[in-house]
């Protein structure tokens, strides 16, 4: 993300200036062989009757009764889509594909990798099975459609039998990160009030053990609607164990039918919810359906992604974030081809850890962050480079804005100047890829290129007003789309006021952007305090409540400042209670109090004890004086300043 103001970030600014003019074309041979090898034809197609484009979409998955509406907008901003129709999530990703060619049985749906070396594989019909199972035992522990389940777990083959099995039952899974605490967990089993928890007892990072079910146990002691705890031997750590909740995996699926029922679902049934942060402490369930979601994920395999029927697809985010749910697996198993899962860090033992496993499971597309990118543009170029990787076809970024520089590194080092990248803009609320190149589309360097086709957005002022070209403004979606959210769980008027309410009928993204003279989108970041640190999606004000937790502190602010690998990290302002000293031990303290507080994946850049926070008159900190004084920069408008 750049800040014009910024004086590093003018620099990028130019940058990207300079790459705007810059077109990065595939070959012709490439181009004739994607899907879709009209680019603009393509758009326009679609663009035509969005509706009849999103209905023949549908059309690609099998339904149990069909819809008699495509989009009903009567109700806004509830919107339905395939109205009446019949269908489920999990049989379009899975048992439609054994139903219906033989051949799918012996195809591989899973590799997974792990950072010491294991490898596991699994077939359709391996999948399929072990999917059934646990059907059949959740059941008989008393899951039923409607209900909720939390899923803890670590990137594992068993995080997506838990998912699919939820989704054939019809329970909604909700997922959450590894990356967060025993409280974060806690709070989101509540809001959701999930009847059984998915764990494990650990996970490996860089060699270490973590310990998952010991967090999973604090949880679960605040969390009171769990009833049981299903625990994967993943590396067979020690745990405690608790004979009352607890549950092997492999104990709890044992003699259980490899065949089971799948719930018939209303497309606008929810098939999940998905915690997400916004502007108050609070995180939102973001609700996707089965229906919709499903069509949108598909069409974009096909479009963006090319698929094709026989490809080997690796999406390196965690299965915790909407990347991991639409890329690692849902979008790969619709589209009945290969996904790759890798447990652990990129750069272990080495820094071709990533490059190794591409050339081993012969990768075809790989979807990555910036951020990764970077980190590894940090160790240098000769680590791609000692790999040809000769299968790639195709690379993707997603999760911020991506600098010209690291988009030209991995078009360079990893693509080896042959695989176009698509990066793609979009978010937890929209299920799906929004704005994105096609593989047939020329390519600027750090723009996320045009809308999806059937996607109308713009760039536009408070007033909801177009802005000219090249000038800064709101990002809005003007149409709706089937994998947008359905509302927020349990409070729809949170629903309405974020996405609805700023301009009349649009969904309002909360980035910034602007649009070049060919109708290019270039994003610049959130426009709200929420942060993407190393493409993580955290809340100033979740990360401001837990420092205001700890008994020395008063007040805090905090706000996102620019890192060269993470793309921003956290710095936080903190007023101390009159007795507390100031001392580098407290910050200390202080940081590992919003790492236990929120999860590792809060992690606390710098803290500044200060007397006083820019505040407005009604109270509210004014996190936007705070990150000017700490870039240098002018502190704009503070008419509202007291
Ligand atoms: C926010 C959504 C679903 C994607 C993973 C993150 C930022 C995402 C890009 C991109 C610039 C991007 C936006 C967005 N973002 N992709 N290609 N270019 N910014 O999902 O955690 O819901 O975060 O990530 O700011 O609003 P998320």
């Amino acid at each position: 993300m750049f800040n014009m103001a910024n004086k590093k970030d003018k620099r990028e600014l130019t940058d990207v200036l300079l790459s705007a003019q810059k077109l990065y074309k595939p070959s012709k041979e490439f181009q004739k062989n994607t899907n879709f090898p009209d680019y603009e034809k393509t758009l326009k197609t679609a663009a035509k009757n969005p509706l009849k484009f999103w209905e023949e979409a549908a059309e690609k998955l099998s339904w149990f009764q069909k819809w008699d509406q495509v989009l009903d907008d009567k109700n806004k901003p509830f919107y339905k889509w395939f109205v009446n129709g019949k269908c489920n999530l999990a049989y379009n990703a899975l048992d439609r594909h054994i139903e219906n060619n033989p051949k799918m049985h012996n195809k591989k749906a899973i590799i997974w990798e792990d950072e010491t070396g294991r490898v596991r594989k699994f077939t359709y019909l391996e999948l399929y099975k072990e999917v059934n199972k646990l059907v059949n035992a959740m059941k008989n522990s008393g899951v039923e459609r409607g209900d909720r389940v939390a899923i803890y777990m670590p990137n594992i083959p068993e995080i997506v039998f838990a998912m699919l099995a939820c989704a054939k039952i019809g329970a909604m899974h909700s997922v959450v990160y590894a990356g967060f605490s025993a409280k974060a967990l806690a709070d989101r089993i509540e809001d959701a009030q999930a009847k059984i928890l998915f764990t494990a007892d650990g996970s490996f990072r860089r060699g270490k053990i973590i310990d998952l079910k010991t967090i999973a146990d604090d949880a679960v002691k605040q969390a009171k609607s769990v009833k049981k705890v299903i625990v994967v031997k993943n590396n067979n750590a020690k745990v405690n164990f608790n004979k009352k909740v607890d549950i092997w995996y492999n104990d709890f699926v044992k003699g259980f039918s490899d065949v089971a029922h799948c719930a018939e679902m209303d497309s606008e049934d929810p098939a999940f919810v998905l915690y997400t942060s916004g502007t108050t402490s609070k995180p939102k369930g973001v609700i996707h359906v089965h229906g919709g979601y499903a069509v949108n994920v598909l069409q974009t395999m096909e479009y963006v992604w090319d698929v094709k029927g026989d490809e080997i697809f690796w999406c390196t985010a965690d299965p915790g974030w909407i990347t991991g749910h639409s890329y690692i697996i849902y979008g790969p198993l619709l589209a009945g081809i290969t996904t790759v899962m890798y447990e652990g860090m990129p750069d272990m033992p080495k820094p071709d850890r990533i490059w190794k496993v591409v050339e081993k499971h012969k990768v075809n597309v790989l979807y990555t962050a910036p951020t990764l990118i970077r980190a590894m543009m940090k160790y240098g170029a000769k680590w791609p480079q000692a790999h040809k990787m000769p299968t790639l076809r195709l690379l993707g970024s997603v999760g911020e804005p991506i600098n010209p520089e690291a988009w030209k590194w991995y078009y360079k080092y990893v693509g080896k100047s042959k695989c176009p990248i698509m990066d793609t803009w979009w978010q937890t609320e929209t299920g799906a890829n929004m704005l994105t190149p096609l593989p047939s589309a020329p390519l600027k360097a750090g723009s996320a290129c045009k809308p999806f086709p059937g996607i109308i957005a713009d760039v536009v002022d408070k007033k909801g007003k177009s802005v000219p070209v090249g000038k800064g403004g709101y990002l809005i979606i003007r149409n709706q789309w089937p994998g947008m959210i359905r509302t927020i769980f349990n409070n729809p008027e949170r629903y309405i006021k974020t996405y609805w309410s700023q301009v009349k009928g649009s969904y309002f993204a909360g980035d910034v952007a602007f649009k070049d003279k060919d109708g290019y989108f270039w994003i610049q970041g959130r426009t709200d305090d929420v942060l993407k640190v190393a493409g993580h999606r955290i809340g100033t004000a979740e990360v401001e409540s837990s420092f205001v937790s700890h008994k020395a502190v008063v007040e805090a602010g905090v706000v996102g400042v620019p890192d060269p690998i993470k793309g921003e990290v956290i710095k936080a302002f903190i007023i101390l209670t009159a007795k507390t000293k100031p001392s580098d031990e407290l910050k200390m303290e202080l940081k590992k109090h919003v790492r236990k507080e929120i999860g590792p994946v809060a992690v606390i850049k710098d803290i500044e004890f200060v007397e006083k926070l820019p505040k407005t008159r009604s109270g509210k900190i004014m996190r936007r004086v705070l990150k000017a004084k700490e870039l240098g920069l002018p502190l704009g408008d503070t008419s509202s300043l007291v």
